[in-house]
Formats: structure tokens, C-alpha cells, sequence
């Protein structure tokens, strides 16, 4: 079977849930290119045998996982503060005594580039062997010129050598770095004369985001650090309401983000701008799993027409998976989409908040040729039968990549 959207746009409101589903289907590629989708009786009648045959008998055929919102590149764990989060400390109360991100800032810092390299290439064989075959990656536990542009270098380094498509992200507005505690407005100048243009100027990045959120960037702030975005050519995504509602829903409308993310506290007023504005909505339920908080309002979200996406945030202190399946199986278990939509979320409209919807995100002839082969009857299965790696083979650009399991 072969289940997939369909289209070169986000889908929102009830076309989130349209999937298109081909029992006895063939995807036949030619170099990293689909050139048809349908049944096999179809195929037969219009083409030769091809050369090389994956067999998906008894499996689903889905588009690759399309992770939208990771931060990859980061040294360290954070496993301690995880039972100290268990037995009851929250994670602001953990980061004002010197955890949180900041100590992932430090061991960010201390790590060589090649240590950052074998880290994140690490992170996107897991990805990969769990599906994902596009993913963004931020910057943001540097802080600093140095290690921001480490952090991109690496991401660039890594994708010269995995398969796994990155799309770098300008994140130096990730937090305020200690250095700067005294004077945050000092680092958003920073940032905004030294280290965004640095970044553009190495073409680094496609894209930037800034943490809008109560003690770290206020919307002002925001709008400062996203003002020179167009000029520099960055598509903006944003971290927004996750703790508390600062109107980063409207603000993500207002500087014309592509999406935004987190979304836990966003007011109706918020997500009403973003239909308007057509901004996507990065639903992150790993998080509100992680920290045992509330699950963003998906149903409205879909209600008012604001396209889902669903993604990882894949970080060591507020969500430490890289796999999309788990993160749809809480965006189904937990925040309440349906496991149709739930899979649009996790394909075509994770392209579209990436600006690449036009070239993958659905299996569809004169897409490229990125398709996942589930151990499972129907796609159904990757929210229903949840906790397993469902996924069998892997095909990057019209190359087999993951086979039976393992990278090839
Ligand atoms: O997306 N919200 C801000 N940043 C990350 C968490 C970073 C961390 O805890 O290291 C997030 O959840
Ligand atoms: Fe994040």
C-alpha cells in the first residue's frame, strides 16, 4: 500500500486529514526522481520492468519523515536533571540553578568541531534509520560568533557526508549567554550587527529563529532580531508561547514567519493571525511529554485552517528523541490529531514549513524520490502501534540507504 498526501502547498483545516491511499501500488523512481505512483495494473500497462526492485510486500510506502524543528548540533547530556525534573522540580527552577540550556551552552562551547561532527552524524543515522530523510537543524548553544558558527559549520560538514537533507538555521537568539546576563539588550545588538551577518556571509544558514519567551526575548526584542531577515534572504521560524502566551502567535504573523513553533499557550487571537498570515503551526508534543506540561490546541489550530506540522525538537533538555514516529504518536495520544493528519503533519506540511514542498514531502511523479517502507499494514500503525521502529527500508533520493533495518 502506498499512503500519502498530495500537492506542493500546506494543508490546513479538513485537508489536513486527506491522505491518498493505493492498495497493490508501485513508486517507480528513475535516477532521484519519481516518475509514477499508482497501481501496479497501471504501471504495467505504461512501463518496462525496472531494473532494481525494493520489496515493500505486506508494508506501507510513506514519504520520508520531514523533521521541521531540531537542534542537532549540542554537546552533553542533561540525563540528571531528568529525575531531578521527576521528582518535581520544574525546568525554569532547573535552569535558574545552572542547568537548562546554558549548561548545554557550556558543554557546546568545549566541544571541538570534530567531536560536534561525530555527535550530530551519529544523531542523523538514528534519524534516518527512524525514517527521516529531511531534517532542519539550529544553531543556538553557541551564543557566541565562534561557536554559532562552529555549530552551522558542522551542520554543514555533516551534510556534505550523510544522506539526510539539512536545513541549517541561524539561532544565535536561542537564550541570553551568561556573558551578557547584565545586559541582554547589549547581546540582541550583538546579534544583530555581528553575528547574523557573519553567518549570512558564510551563507550558513537558510533560515533564522529567536526564542520569544518571558526572560529570555521579549516580542520587541524579537522584531529587532528578525528586522534585517529579508535583506539577509532567511526564512523565520519562530519559538513561540511556550510557556506562556507573549502573543507569539501574532508576532509570527506579523514578521511574516513561515512557521512557528511550540505553540502550548497560543490565544485564539494568535492562531486566528496566523491563518491569516498562513503561517504553519510546529507542533512539538515531545516536549509537553518531556516536561509533563499541557499539549498545544491542535483542534483549533486545524479549526481555524492553520496547517499542522509535527517535529522532534530533538535537544537534550526538553525532548530527546530523534524519532518522528514517537512524536506522532503524541500528537495523536496526547495533543489529538487524527493519525491521518497526524502524517500530513509529519510529510507535506513539515516541506512547506521548510520552503521545499515543491520537492518532497508527498510521494507524487516529479518529486524526488524520498520514501519510507513501514513494517506495517496500514500508516496507521506508526500512532497504533507505538514505541517500535515500524521502518523496514529507506530510499534518499532514489537511493536505498536503509535496508531491512540497517544503513546500507
Ligand atoms: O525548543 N525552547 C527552547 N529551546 C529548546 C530547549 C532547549 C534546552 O532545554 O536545551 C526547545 O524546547
Ligand atoms: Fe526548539
Amino acid at each position: 500500500m502506498v499512503a500519502t498526501p498530495r500537492g506542493t502547498r500546506a494543508l490546513g483545516g479538513p485537508r489536513q486529514a486527506v491522505l491518498e491511499v493505493i492498495p497493490a501500488a508501485v513508486v517507480r523512481c528513475e535516477g532521484p526522481e519519481i516518475v509514477f505512483v499508482g497501481t501496479r495494473r497501471e504501471h504495467d500497462r505504461s512501463f518496462q520492468p525496472p531494473a532494481q526492485i525494493l520489496n515493500a510486500e505486506g508494508g506501507t510506502v510513506i514519504p520520508g519523515f520531514v523533521d521541521p524543528h531540531t537542534h542537532l548540533p549540542f554537546a552533553g547530556y542533561r540525563e540528571g536533571e531528568f529525575d531531578r525534573r521527576l521528582a518535581g522540580e520544574s525546568y525554569a527552577e532547573i535552569a535558574a540553578s545552572g542547568g537548562g540550556i546554558v549548561s548545554t551552552v557550556a558543554a557546546t562551547r568545549r566541544a571541538t568541531p570534530a567531536e560536534l561532527l561525530r555527535l550530530t552524524l551519529h544523531r542523523l543515522d538514528v534519524q534516518l534509520r527512524c525514517g527521516t530523510t529531511t531534517t532542519e537543524a539550529k544553531s543556538g548553544y553557541g551564543l557566541d560568533l565562534e561557536n554559532e558558527i562552529k555549530q552551522l559549520q558542522v551542520l554543514r560538514e555533516a551534510g556534505s557526508q550523510h544522506p539526510v537533507e539539512i536545513v541549517p538555521t541561524a539561532m544565535p537568539a536561542h537564550e541570553i549567554p551568561p556573558e551578557w546576563r547584565h545586559d541582554p539588550d547589549g547581546y540582541v545588538e550583538a546579534v544583530i550587527r555581528e553575528i547574523h551577518p557573519a553567518i549570512a556571509g558564510e551563507r550558513l544558514a537558510e533560515q533564522v529563529d529567536v526564542f520569544c519567551e518571558r526572560g529570555v526575548f521579549t516580542p520587541d526584542q524579537t522584531r529587532r532580531l528578525l528586522d534585517d531577515a529579508p535583506r539577509l534572504g532567511w526564512r523565520i521560524h519562530l519559538h513561540a508561547d511556550e510557556l506562556c502566551d507573549l502573543g507569539g502567535g501574532a508576532l509570527a504573523a506579523e514578521v511574516g514567519a513561515a512557521a512557528a513553533s511550540h505553540l502550548l499557550h497560543t490565544s485564539r487571537e494568535g492562531i486566528a493571525a496566523m491563518a491569516q498570515a498562513g503561517v504553519i503551526a510546529i507542533i512539538l508534543p515531545g516536549v509537553s511529554f518531556f516536561l509533563r506540561d499541557r499539549f498545544a490546541p491542535v483542534r483549533d489550530f486545524v479549526n481555524a485552517g492553520v496547517p499542522v506540522a509535527v517535529a522532534t525538537d530533538c535537544n537534550p533538555g526538553s525532548s530527546h528523541t530523534e524519532s518522528m514516529a514517537a512524536v506522532i504518536a503524541l500528537a495523536c495520544l496526547g495533543a489529538g490529531l487524527s493519525s491521518d493528519e497526524a502524517l500530513v503533519a509529519a510529510t507535506l506540511n513539515a516541506a512547506a514549513a521548510l520552503g521545499r514542498a515543491e520537492r518532497i514531502g508527498s510521494l507524487e511523479a516529479g518529486k524526488q524520490a524520498d520514501a519510507v517502507v513501514l513494517d506495517a499494514p496500514s500508516p496507521k500503525h506508526l500512532a497504533y502501534h507505538f514505541g517500535v521502529n515500524l521502518v523496514r527500508h529507506v530510499v534518499k533520493a532514489g537511493r536505498v540507504v536503509v535496508r531491512d533495518g540497517a544503513r546500507v
